[in-house]
């Protein structure tokens, strides 16, 4: 698919389907729309009519043009109030527009949308987001993909010309978030901890990335014994992914993204029971494919920002080598957890990873987890949690988080709380009680992340969908990718 920045009006272009953003103010039909319509003869406001058409968001009608004209169908997509406009008002309605043109088999689109912010860059970069996340079709399991050839093979922008750059700017970012969908997406027994190491290894070599993969006798040297203790049962073996983009020139900041890499997460020996979810536990690595999805993006948007990307990849199994209910470990900073359950295995692998990145001496760390299903109780399906002590860096999270319209509700830190996670016999316990266990699991991270600011984003809920959900199609959303690509691209400006 290609998209087209045009400074053609709907009024002259020509192609399959017009599809015209209306908000509630645009009728009655004025100006341009007035003379579109009886370019049309009428069939604008006839549409309008028969649908009973208010503008509401989201809604969507098209019409056969008769012959003659030049578009073969003429839609609407309706933007709700104007002063309520905003660039993800634009992902979800050019995403409506989109599977509108699929639907009707159309292989051109033409696209008229209203300035958002009275920013042409921000309005392309938008429109073509939600196009592309929405028109990303995920058939490589199915036998027969017939259903998987692209029909919309160009979307034109109209009256958004010049704006190329910000089309490049979506592609680079929507790479990105399909990259991270289709590793959550595919099972376990296709993406395992090796799958990802490759997989960071492809983005090192097409960008130009530094890439250190270590295995099980490297991360043993560096005392990573919590980690180790999650992959030990698993015949998969470890790899702990460390894939660093460093800018040409001197770096403005040096940041860390670290992200959960359990790419089947069975429980361990405290299994996870039928009806729990096991059966989707291939999502457990979100955090991971957020990471290198990021990874993607940034490598090709070259901000003057060093970023490293992290990830400890392992396989949570049963085995007669597998860690028991009760074990101590000792993590790589000399902290002792007595694992009073394998199922609370995302922390154990994220404290030796959060204790890497700090070592790398980095300006911030943020870190992207699948880690409770309390928080999934807490937030539901379409809101990460968000945990940090520093407010700059929350701060700066949460302003990255509204420029892309996924969604973060911060929860609080209470350090009372780790008085569920004491220990008779080591420095810790990995499992709290079940109530605030979100928070449990954020403060048991926090031992192990001494002075850089942090954030800690607890990704459970958002990282897939049942079903199609704005721009998301069902299956893996590539959550927390466009926040973090707009977090670093932040760090570039200094805003
Ligand atoms: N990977 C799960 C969390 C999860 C649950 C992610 C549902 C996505 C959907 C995590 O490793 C886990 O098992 N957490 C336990 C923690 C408990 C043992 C303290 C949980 O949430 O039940
Ligand atoms: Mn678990
Ligand atoms: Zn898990």
């Amino acid at each position: 698919m290609e998209f087209h920045a045009s400074g053609t009006s709907c009024l002259d272009w020509s192609g399959d389907a017009l599809i015209i953003g209306l908000s509630e103010e645009a009728l009655p039909l004025s100006n341009t729309l007035a003379e579109l319509n009886h370019q049309v003869s009428g069939l604008l406001q006839e549409l309008i009519d028969e649908v009973e058409f208010t503008g509401k968001e989201g809604s969507t009608a098209i019409t056969r043009v008769g012959p003659g004209a030049k578009v073969r169908k003429l839609g609407i997509v309706g933007l709700g109030a104007t002063a309520a406009i905003t660039a993800e008002t634009l992902r979800r309605t050019a995403a409506a527009a989109a599977r509108l043109a699929k639907k009707e088999k159309c292989a051109s689109l033409g696209l008229s949308m209203p300035l958002v912010q009275q920013d042409a860059a921000l309005t392309a970069q938008a429109i073509a987001e939600g196009a592309l996340l929405a028109l990303h079709q995920d058939n490589r399991f199915k036998s027969d993909d017939k259903n998987g050839k692209a029909v919309v093979e160009h979307i034109y922008l109209l009256d958004l010309p010049g704006q190329e750059s910000s089309l490049q700017t979506a592609q680079a970012i929507c790479d990105g978030v399909i990259l991270a969908r289709e590793l959550v997406s595919a099972p376990a027994n296709v993406v395992t901890p090796e799958t990802l190491a490759q997989t960071a290894q492809d983005i090192a070599t097409a960008h130009g990335l530094e890439l250190e993969i270590l295995d099980q006798a490297q991360c043993e040297a560096l005392g990573m014994g919590a980690y180790l203790g999650v992959a030990k049962a698993s015949d998969l073996p470890p790899k702990f992914i460390h894939l660093t983009y460093k800018p040409t020139g001197t770096p403005t900041r040096k940041l860390a993204i670290v992200g959960k890499g359990l790419t089947f997460d069975s429980g361990g020996l405290n299994i996870k029971p039928t009806g729990s979810g096991i059966e989707m536990m291939k999502i457990d690595m979100g955090g991971a494919a957020a990471t290198l999805g990021a990874a993607k993006a940034i490598a090709q948007l070259k901000p003057s920002v060093e970023v490293h990307f992290i990830s400890a990849a392992a396989e949570n199994m049963i085995s007669g080598h597998a860690m028991r209910p009760g074990d101590i470990l000792t993590a790589s900073n000399g902290k002792t957890i007595e694992v009073n359950n394998t199922d609370a295995e995302g922390r154990l692998t994220l404290a030796d990873a959060l204790v890497f990145a700090e070592k790398l001496g980095v300006d911030a760390i943020v870190d992207l987890a699948t880690l409770t299903g309390a928080c999934i109780i807490a937030l539901g399906d379409d809101i990460a949690g968000l945990f940090s002590e520093n407010e700059d860096l929350a701060g700066a999270i949460a302003t990255a988080a509204n420029a892309t319209g996924e969604k973060f509700w911060r929860l609080p830190m209470e350090e009372k709380y780790f008085d569920g996670l004491k220990s008779i016999v080591a420095d810790m316990k990995n499992t709290g009680p079940r109530p605030g266990g979100s928070i449990t699991a954020a403060l048991f991270l926090k031992q192990f992340v001494t002075s850089t600011p942090w954030v800690h984003l607890d990704v459970a809920g958002p990282v897939w969908t049942e079903k199609e959900n704005g721009y998301n199609n069902p299956g893996g959303t590539g959550f927390g990718v466009r926040t973090l690509v707009q977090w670093v691209l932040m760090q570039n400006t200094g805003s």
